[in-house]
């Protein structure tokens, strides 16, 4: 088996998950951390395997040794990154949401694609052991049709006041609804022809976050299954758990239930709250780190090792960008939108 290396563009809170799941990969390796802060890319690279830093994406564009590259930066500056790696003939594993607009995704997916590269958005949720045995249920025909999904997933005030840096530059709908969107549509089977939203910009930026405070919206789907997506960044930060992940399926035959947030296998009370603890997305279980969001990642990976057409391609980024912008136009002029492509 031939190694293949690794770099990642963007080592802030994400790109450090990507850093962990290429260390811990058979026959990967983690050859280039860059960030445009240079001090947290020689932090990363230092604590993951004592690799090489940066502080340009081009630098990593114009090294030979680099076969493949996790973009990672916030969602409003993928694209000229992951245009650029891919036309130095990187193949790509971008962050969701892919681009922020439809232009920039068919810039992304036409610079792969004349490239020959492989191009993989991170929807790490359809690794994610509950979503996926339901998505296996409505394969196999157990819940019949699904006609009615309610998809919730929302974060505390944490997230845009405190975690993001860039909150005011994104919204609850590109960092959560993007995600909502990718596995609605995935577990119907099809993408949505109108999407009907409402939103509210009243509460978060008095606090100094100027980004939308919730998305409500509704898609109809051609087949004529409905669906309704919340994403709300209002939880107040005593919540258990600092995201609400909640998905009702309802179909023809069954119906099924998914509550990732309180499932409660460990719940922490300590003087400051009660806590329920994250334990499949990522935690480390006997030094080794196990969870969801990591196998999205090692996905990509195998399939550079062992050229693989990635589970997620760029396309399924460029659909969610597409409803994505009908939503955001719906909720600007509170009109439906159809969805044309
Ligand atoms: N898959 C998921 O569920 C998931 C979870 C969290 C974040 N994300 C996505 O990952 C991306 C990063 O989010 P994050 O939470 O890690 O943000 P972050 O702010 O913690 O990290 C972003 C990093 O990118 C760096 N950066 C910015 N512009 C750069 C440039 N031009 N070149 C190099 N580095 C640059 C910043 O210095 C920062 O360190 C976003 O698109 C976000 O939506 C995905």
């Amino acid at each position: 088996m031939t190694i293949k290396r690794f770099a990642i563009v963007g080592a802030g809170l994400f790109g450090e998950t990507h850093a962990k799941a290429y260390t811990t990969y058979p026959d990967a390796e983690l050859s280039l951390v860059c960030d445009i802060n240079e001090k947290r890319a020689g932090e990363i690279a230092k604590q993951y395997g004592g690799t090489r830093s940066c502080s340009d994406w081009r630098e990593v564009a114009a090294d030979d040794s680099v076969d493949a590259v996790s973009v990672a930066t916030p969602d409003f500056a993928h694209t000229e990154i992951a245009v650029g790696l891919a036309a130095a003939g990187k193949h790509l594993l971008v962050e969701k949401p892919l681009a922020t607009t439809v232009e920039e995704c068919e810039q992304i997916i036409a610079a792969a694609k004349n490239a020959g590269v492989k191009l993989m958005v991170d929807f790490h949720n359809r690794w994610s052991p509950a979503f996926h045995e339901a998505h296996a249920a409505i394969e196999r025909g157990d819940l019949g049709s699904p006609r009615y999904i309610s998809y919730r997933l929302s974060n505390t005030t944490f997230v845009p006041l405190k975690m993001l840096a860039w909150a005011d530059r994104s919204s609850v709908l590109w960092f959560l609804g993007s995600h909502a969107i990718d596995m609605t549509c995935w577990l119907v089977g099809e993408y949505p022809k109108r999407v009907y939203s409402v939103s509210r910009r009243e509460v978060l930026k008095d606090l100094g976050a100027d980004t939308p405070d919730l998305y409500h919206s509704t898609l109809e789907f051609p087949g004529g299954a409905v669906a309704s997506i919340e994403n709300v960044w209002l939880l107040p930060q005593s919540a258990p758990h600092i995201v609400d992940h909640k998905c009702e399926i309802i179909g023809t035959k069954a119906a099924a239930y998914i509550d990732t947030t309180s499932n409660r296998l460990l719940q922490v009370d300590d003087p400051s709250g009660v806590h329920y603890v994250e334990l499949f997305g990522g935690p480390v279980v006997h030094g080794r780190q196990l969870g969801f969001a990591l196998e999205s990642i090692r996905h990509f990976a195998d399939c550079i090792l062992h050229d693989k057409e990635p589970i997620v391609p760029g396309e399924a980024g460029l659909e969610v960008t597409r409803i994505a912008k009908a939503i955001e136009r719906s909720a600007e002029t509170a009109q439906p939108v159809d969805i044309e492509r």
